[in-house]
This record gives structure tokens, C-alpha cells and sequence, in this order.
């Protein structure tokens, strides 16, 4: 019988504090969330500045909950996987740091992770991956096309020219004057409105596998500002449903082509984008008629936004391939997925 590897999780790049307890890269034995959106919603964003000292006051609470749900000490931990980036550089610092320090007072390894890779991850609470694998990457600061042949290995063969699309419906959101983060509200709005606006399909038809959000976004606030300039009415979930009908038939289109030219046994969601209600009901449908041999793994929505547990799982199977950092490892604010595998 093997021993089992478990791997204490911290996520601190945005504005989740977080800490987990993972075995054997599937197991969730905690996985504990501190969200700091309250503090943020009133400046209608993240405010760098007020998420660190927030993630300060938070790492050492959310790490002992995280270890007591768990049932475990730091003697039953096997190494620490922690984000490395890319995030907000304060946010990120006080993640790296906790985990240092616990792995030099603990003699445990340590383990940085990559943020997406993370998201990725929190698929094989669902279900193993098979590879060749595609995962489809939409979060507030990515919107990526990603192919995996083997753990721990990422292409990007498709990305974001400007906005994300998380970012995108965060500033549509705002524009009729929601709170951040507004996507779930847009989400909802649209599922009670109608594609009456028909804003454009940015690069629906190209080839490549890059997305542009930014047109799509301008589009949305001209028409709002016209709206409002003319003093007429604006129905409010035509306008969410014909955003979201817009970027969901984007990232469909490609991620159905891409899952066909890259022959992938797998389709995987990952990013807070994930949870959106439309994009998983399209991805269902599309994925049963266009590539039926395909498995659609999609997230639960607890494992959508950022959490701890997605890096332990990430985290795990770098320490099985026995890649580690040292106490030298830095907060990576623009850390490229190239660089860390
Ligand atoms: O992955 P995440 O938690 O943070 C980053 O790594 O960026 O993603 C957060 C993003 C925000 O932009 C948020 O508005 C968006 O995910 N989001 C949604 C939904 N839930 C969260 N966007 C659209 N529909 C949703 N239901
Ligand atoms: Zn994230």
C-alpha cells in the first residue's frame, strides 16, 4: 500500500483568503474561505491595498481552522502548496509568507503554484483527468484555451487579446450600477431577458483561438449611455442576456473546434467564470451534440471562485513529481505558466 500525500493548501492572490487540507490530490478534508467582498464592494473593485491587510489579519485563522476541520497537525502534512502568482503582489506576499514560514518552522517542502493551474485542478474533485485534456479557463483576470497531455503540463493555444471575461462582465455590471463583483448578477438578470441587442461576436469565426472582450464591452456601455442620454427605457435583462448570449456563443464556438482539432478525450471548466448558470447549460448541450465521445467535467460552484483546495490539488501532483521550491520562492505577481512547470 502507498502512504498517502497530504498537502496543506493557502490561496491568497485577489481577495479570497484561503486554506485547505487535501489527500491524495482528491480528497477535501477542509477547505476553508475567508472573502473579504464586503470591504471591496463600496469602491466597485478590489482595492490592493485594503486585500492585504485583510489576507494579514485572516492567514493565521483560516490556516488553524483549515487544519482543525481537517482533523490534522502539521506532522501529518507532507508539504505546503502554496499561489505563487499571478495576483496582487501584496496579496500573494502574505500566502508565500505564511507558507514559509510554517515550512521552515515544520521542515516541510514547499510548493508554488500557479494560480490557473489551480483552477484547472479543482476539476478532479470531480472526476480523474484523461488526457489529452482541454480546459477552458474564464476567471476575472484569464480567459484561456488550455491543452494538457500529462499532469502538470499546460499549453496555451488560445488567450485573451484584452479584457477577461470575468473582467468584462464585472465592468458591464457596473455600468448598471450593480455591485462588485457583478457577473453573477449579470448571470441572473440574463437568465430572465432575451438576445435583443445582438452585440457583436468578437473573432467567433477566426481560425486562432484568441478571444477579444473588450469591443463586446464598449458596445454594452455605448448603448447604455444612448439609453440613458435619449431617456429611455432600458430593460436591464435583455440587455445581461444579450451580453452573455454574446460571449457565451464565443467561448463555445471555440472550445467545441479547439476540443475537435486537439482530439481530447476531456473538457474541462475552470475560473469564478465557471459558475455562470448560461455557459454551463451551453457547454451541456453543445458538448452532447457536437463532441459526444467528450467528457464534460464542470467544477461544483463552491470550487469556481478561488479556494485553497484547487492549489493543494495542483500542488499535489507537483510534490509527486518531486518539484519543490525553497524559502527563497518570491511572491510572482506576473508569473507565466511556462515559467513554473
Ligand atoms: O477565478 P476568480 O474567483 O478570480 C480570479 O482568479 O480572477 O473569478 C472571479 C470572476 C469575477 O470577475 C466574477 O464576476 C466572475 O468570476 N463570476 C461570474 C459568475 N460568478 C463569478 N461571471 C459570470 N457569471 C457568474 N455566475
Ligand atoms: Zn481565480
Amino acid at each position: 500500500m502507498t502512504k498517502d500525500i497530504v498537502i496543506l493548501g493557502i490561496e491568497s492572490s485577489c481577495d479570497e483568503t484561503a486554506a485547505s487540507v487535501v489527500k491524495n490530490g482528491t480528497e477535501m478534508l477542509s477547505n476553508v474561505i475567508a472573502s473579504q467582498i464586503d470591504s471591496h464592494k463600496r469602491f466597485g473593485g478590489v482595492v490592493p491595498e485594503i486585500a492585504s491587510r485583510h489576507h494579514v489579519e485572516q492567514i493565521t485563522i483560516v490556516l488553524e481552522e483549515a487544519l482543525t476541520q481537517a482533523g490534522v497537525t502539521m506532522s501529518d502534512i507532507d508539504a505546503i502548496a502554496v499561489t505563487e502568482g499571478p495576483g496582487l503582489v501584496g496579496a500573494l506576499l502574505i500566502g508565500v509568507n505564511a507558507a514559509k514560514t510554517l515550512a521552515f518552522i515544520h521542515n516541510k517542502p514547499i510548493i508554488g503554484v500557479h494560480h490557473i493551474a489551480g483552477h484547472i485542478y479543482a476539476n478532479r474533485f470531480e472526476t480523474e483527468m484523461t488526457f489529452p485534456l482541454l480546459s477552458l479557463v474564464v476567471s476575472g483576470g484569464h480567459t484561456e484555451l488550455v491543452v494538457m497531455h500529462e499532469h502538470g503540463k499546460f499549453e496555451i493555444i488560445g488567450e485573451t487579446r484584452d479584457d477577461a471575461a470575468g473582467e468584462a462582465y464585472d465592468k458591464v455590471a457596473r455600468t448598471l450600477g450593480l455591485t462588485y463583483p457583478g457577473g453573477v448578477q449579470i448571470d441572473r438578470l440574463a437568465a430572465t431577458g432575451e438576445d435583443t441587442f445582438r452585440f457583436p461576436r468578437a473573432m467567433m469565426n477566426e481560425t486562432d483561438y484568441d478571444f477579444s472582450f473588450s469591443g463586446l464591452k464598449s458596445s454594452f456601455i455605448n448603448t447604455v449611455h444612448n439609453l440613458r442620454q435619449k431617456e429611455m427605457p432600458i430593460n436591464e435583462a435583455d440587455l445581461a442576456a444579450s451580453f452573455q448570449a454574446s460571449v457565451v456563443d464565443v467561448l463555445v464556438a471555440k472550445t467545441i473546434r479547439a476540443a475537435k482539432e486537439f482530439s481530447v478525450t476531456q473538457l474541462l471548466l475552470a475560473g469564478g467564470v465557471a459558475a455562470n448558470q448560461g455557459l454551463r447549460e451551453r457547454l451541456i448541450k453543445e458538448t452532447a451534440l457536437e463532441i459526444p465521445d467528450v467528457q464534460l467535467i464542470i467544477p461544483p460552484l463552491t470550487l469556481c471562485g478561488d479556494n485553497a483546495a484547487m492549489i493543494a490539488a495542483a500542488g499535489t501532483v507537483l510534490f509527486e513529481k518531486g518539484t519543490h521550491g525553497d524559502l527563497t520562492m518570491n511572491a510572482s505577481p506576473g508569473l507565466l505558466f511556462e515559467d513554473t512547470y
